[in-house]
C-alpha cells in the first residue's frame, strides 16, 4: 500500500568554492503524488553518488535544469513501480532514471529506462546507467582503445574508474590506475585485473608512471584534473588521446580562488606527440545509450565485469553518501539503500 506522504531531501544551500557540509541539506516530509496520464510512481529502493551532484547544486552544470533551494535534490535511482499511467509501464517493474532524493518519484515513463531482467539492482546503478554509459562510451568514442594501448586511470578505484579499467582489459590495454591508498591499489590489481596501480598519496606518480609505462601513455582517461593530469600530459606517447571525463581536484574550489588547479602546464607536449585532449559529457552521446547498455550488460553477464558497490544504508544518509565521494572514502559505486527491492 502506497503511503500519502514521503521523506524527501531538499536542498538548502549552494557549495559555491567549498566543501559539502551538512547544512546544504534538509530532511522534509511531502505528498506522494499520484501518477497523470503519460505518469509512473516509482517507489526507490537504491540512491546513486555522483560528484556531479554538487556541481548541479551550484548551478554550475550547463546541461542541468537550474535546481532551485527547497527543491528535491536531483539524483539518480532505482526502484520499483508503484503505480503506472504509461502504457510501458506496470506495477512491480523495477526501473531506474534521475528518481531524486525521495522515497517515491512520480515521473514522465520517457524518463525511465526499465532494468534487465536478472540483473541487481545495485548492479544496474554500479555498471548500467550513467556510470556504465559514462565508463564505456568516453573510453570507446573519445578514447578509442586499440589491443596493446597502454591505458591510464585517475580515480581508477572509483565507480568510473573501476569500470574503465575493466572496459580497457577487454579491449586488449595494458591497463594501469592512479588511485589513492595502498588498499584501493590492491584491490585494483589483485582483484580487478589492473596491470598496475599508482598510490598517488604515498608515490611519486610522474616517477612511476616513468617506470610503469616507458614507451608512454596512449590513453589517459582523466577524473581528477591538476597535478595527475599535469604528471600524465608529461608523458604521453605519439598520438595520444587524453580524455577528460572529469575534475574532482577542481570541484570544492571557487573558479576565481588561488586555491582552484591551475589549467595544465604540461599541455604543450601535445604539439610534440600530436596528441588529442577531448572533453567528454555523457548527454551528449544519449543516441549511443542503447549500445553502452547492451555491451555491459553482455560483459556483465558474461562474469567479464565485477560490479562492486560501496553501500551505506538508510534514506537519512543521503548527504552523507554524496561527502564520502569527495573524501575519497568509496570503493567503487557510491550507493545508498533506501527500501527493499
Ligand atoms: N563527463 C561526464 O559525463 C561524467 C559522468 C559521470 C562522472 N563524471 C566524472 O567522473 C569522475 C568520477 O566520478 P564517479 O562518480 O565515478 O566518482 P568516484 O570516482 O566513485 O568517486 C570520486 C573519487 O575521486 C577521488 N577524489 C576525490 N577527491 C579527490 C582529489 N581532490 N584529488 C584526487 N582524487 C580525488 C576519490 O578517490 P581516491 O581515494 O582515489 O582519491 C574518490 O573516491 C568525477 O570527476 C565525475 O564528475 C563525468
Amino acid at each position: 500500500m502506497t503511503p500519502s506522504t514521503q521523506r524527501r531531501w531538499l536542498v538548502a544551500g549552494r557549495p559555491v568554492g567549498r566543501p559539502l557540509v551538512d547544512a546544504d541539506f534538509e530532511l522534509a516530509n511531502g505528498p506522494v503524488t499520484a501518477p497523470s496520464v503519460g505518469q509512473v510512481l516509482v517507489r526507490t529502493c537504491y540512491l546513486s553518488f555522483d560528484p556531479a551532484q554538487k556541481s548541479w547544486m551550484e548551478n554550475a552544470a550547463s546541461y542541468m535544469n537550474p535546481v532551485e533551494i527547497g527543491g528535491v535534490m536531483p539524483g539518480g535511482g532505482v526502484g520499483v513501480v508503484a503505480a503506472s499511467a504509461h502504457p510501458d509501464f506496470e506495477p512491480g517493474d523495477t526501473v531506474f532514471g534521475q528518481l531524486g532524493w525521495q522515497e517515491y518519484a512520480t515521473l514522465d515513463g520517457g524518463a525511465l529506462y526499465k532494468a534487465p531482467p536478472g540483473v541487481s539492482m545495485s548492479a544496474i546503478l554500479s555498471v548500467l546507467g550513467s556510470t556504465g554509459r559514462t565508463a564505456y562510451l568516453a573510453l570507446m568514442k573519445v578514447g578509442k582503445p586499440v589491443a596493446g594501448d597502454t591505458l591510464v586511470i585517475s580515480a581508477a578505484a572509483g565507480a568510473t574508474g573501476s569500470l574503465v579499467g575493466q572496459i580497457g582489459k577487454i579491449a586488449g590495454c595494458r591497463v594501469i590506475g592512479i588511485a589513492g591508498g595502498p588498499e584501493k591499489c590492491a584491490w585494483l590489481t589483485d582483484e580487478l585485473g589492473f596491470d598496475a596501480a599508482i598510490d598517488y598519496k604515498n608515490e611519486k606518480v610522474r616517477a612511476r608512471l616513468r617506470e610503469l609505462a616507458p614507451g608512454g601513455i596512449d590513453i589517459f582517461f582523466d577524473n581528477v584534473g591538476g597535478d595527475l593530469l599535469n604528471d600524465a600530459l608529461a608523458r604521453l606517447a605519439l598520438r595520444a588521446r587524453v580524455v577528460i571525463c572529469g575534475g574532482i581536484s577542481r570541484y570544492n574550489h571557487d573558479p576565481r580562488s588561488p586555491q582552484m588547479p591551475e589549467g595544465p602546464r604540461n599541455y604543450f607536449n601535445v604539439v610534440f606527440t600530436g596528441a588529442t585532449i577531448q572533453g567528454f559529457l555523457m548527454p551528449q552521446y544519449e543516441r549511443d545509450y542503447p549500445e553502452a547498455d547492451a555491451r555491459l550488460t553482455e560483459w556483465l553477464r558474461a562474469g567479464l565485469i565485477q560490479p562492486r558497490a560501496d553501500l551505506l544504508e538508510g534514506f537519512e544518509r543521503a548527504p552523507q553518501a554524496l561527502m564520502r565521494l569527495f573524501e575519497g572514502r568509496n570503493v567503487g559505486k557510491q550507493l545508498l539503500k533506501v527500501a527493499e527491492g
